[in-house]
């Protein structure tokens, strides 16, 4: 790595116990990782909002036996080619499909995106997880 800078923190005691119980159940080795990750999903936040290019994964979970769905989910899709990467289609059961919907783009496109999917009668449930391209952090 390069670059590092060494800083001091100041926070009340309980605050850090707090933190560091945290951050043991979470698997973290030391407070530096955790606080960098910390400042990373801060920026990622940030990247949602004022950002121009943003990545991130759609789920829906569906009963692929509703034809009409499936017609609206690929039709939706069809819309948003620009901003889809590559979509996953998983049977889980006899009649469950899982979609995984691999995007890069626009955040506001996204999220108009994942609400249509989302908002589609028969989908079950609906994700976004909101990730980075990376570059910026
Ligand atoms: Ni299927």
């Amino acid at each position: 790595m390069s670059n590092i800078v060494r800083f001091g923190v100041s926070l009340e005691k309980d605050l850090l116990e707090k933190f560091d119980s945290l951050i043991e159940s979470r698997n973290y080795t030391n407070r530096s990782e955790a606080i960098r990750d910390l400042i990373r999903q801060e920026l990622i936040k940030e990247e949602w909002i004022e950002g121009e290019d943003v990545a991130g994964a759609i789920t829906l979970v569906y009963d692929h036996h509703k034809r009409e769905l499936l017609n609206k989910i690929t039709d939706i899709q069809h819309d948003f080619q620009n901003i889809i990467i590559s979509t996953q289609h998983i049977h889980l059961d006899h009649h469950n499909c899982l979609e995984l919907i691999a995007v890069r783009g626009n955040p506001g496109q996204i999220q108009k995106l994942a609400d249509r999917l989302r908002s589609i009668k028969g989908v079950k449930h609906g994700t976004l997880s909101m990730t980075t391209t990376g570059k910026n952090i």
